[in-house]
């Protein structure tokens, strides 16, 4: 099959817009790929991107379903990666779209992080959380507060300090601002201090965890206990039974909480890098 790779004609964008939906809303800070065949039917990929200095990012690649598994992916791949940068990356989520991990293996992506969203019943985790509550050291002073009784400045000063320079992956990184539906979310104070939050909003009845940050130190892990346990106790008074939540890859305790209860994987959204040798 011969296969020829370029830019979108005027004609084209509307099939463009078609394959790549998702990358619309940002499309004027992204350059677009048709691949084409010499006979009809003649587009059967694109692929979309942000081009940066020396680097491909926020990469997209789709195959018309017809003509999956014939090379066509992995040549619009090797053209993007012959363009002159030296890495390629991008975001696929892959419960939705399981051939997406295999596909970029094969093509020399490597895994560099990843968001997994879980599901669970909150009885179990409210019980273990309620448990390791009345474990905490008598001497470790805390007191839990909702998030509207402490000024936001403080608040929003840790969310911005550990967790708004996450990764992309993370799409609340750069969100704190006027959430009134996060109101009753714990916040963790020693000595006056804000050392933890648990934000979380209910939708349905699911408690709908968005950012937990408990300050590191010696008092970090008991931080994280009264946090959970009062965020589930919260979430249970308020009606939720379910409880969903996300963790990257390097945070284990958290992965260990949704394996210890079963928690179901609802998305895993990973990112991915290329590094192109010179
Ligand atoms: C992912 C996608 C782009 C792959 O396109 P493609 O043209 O079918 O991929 P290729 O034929 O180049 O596949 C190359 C290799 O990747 C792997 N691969 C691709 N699709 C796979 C699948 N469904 N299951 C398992 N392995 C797969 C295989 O190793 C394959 O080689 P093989 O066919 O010799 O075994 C296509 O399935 C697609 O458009 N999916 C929907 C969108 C999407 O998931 N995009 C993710 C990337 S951003």
């Amino acid at each position: 099959m011969n296969l020829h790779v370029r830019p979108p004609l005027s004609d084209e964008w509307p099939i463009c817009r078609m394959l790549l939906p998702e990358t619309f809303a940002e499309a004027s800070q992204r350059e677009y790929l048709l691949c084409l065949r010499d006979e009809s039917p003649r587009i059967v990929g694109a692929a979309s991107f942000r081009r940066g200095a020396d680097a491909v990012t926020h990469l997209r690649v789709h195959v018309v379903s017809s003509f999956r598994r014939r090379r066509i992916g992995s040549q619009i791949v090797a053209y993007i990666a012959r363009s002159g940068v030296r890495a390629l990356g991008g975001n696929c989520e892959t419960v939705s779209e399981p051939a997406a991990a295999p596909f970029c293996e094969r093509n020399r992506f490597q895994r560099a992080d990843a968001l997994t969203t879980v599901e669970g019943e909150i009885a179990g985790m409210r019980e273990y959380m309620c448990h390791l509550r009345t474990r905490v050291p008598g001497g470790f002073e805390a007191c839990t507060v909702p998030l509207s009784a402490v000024p936001v400045e403080q608040v929003a000063q840790l969310h911005s300090q550990y967790v708004a320079h996450q990764s992309e992956l993370n799409p609340w990184r750069g969100l704190l601002a006027d959430a009134p539906g996060m109101n009753h979310s714990p916040v963790v104070l020693v000595g006056g201090r804000v050392v933890g939050i648990l934000l979380w909003e209910l939708q349905g009845g699911t408690a709908v965890v968005r950012s937990r940050v408990a300050v590191p130190g010696p008092h970090g892990k008991w931080v994280n206990v009264i946090l959970l346990a009062a965020g589930l106790d919260g979430a249970w008074a308020q009606g939720a039974r379910r409880v969903r939540f996300s963790y990257t890859d390097t945070n284990r305790d958290t992965r260990k909480l949704a394996l210890r209860f079963k928690a179901e994987v609802a998305s895993v959204l990973v990112e991915y890098r290329r590094e192109i040798a010179g």
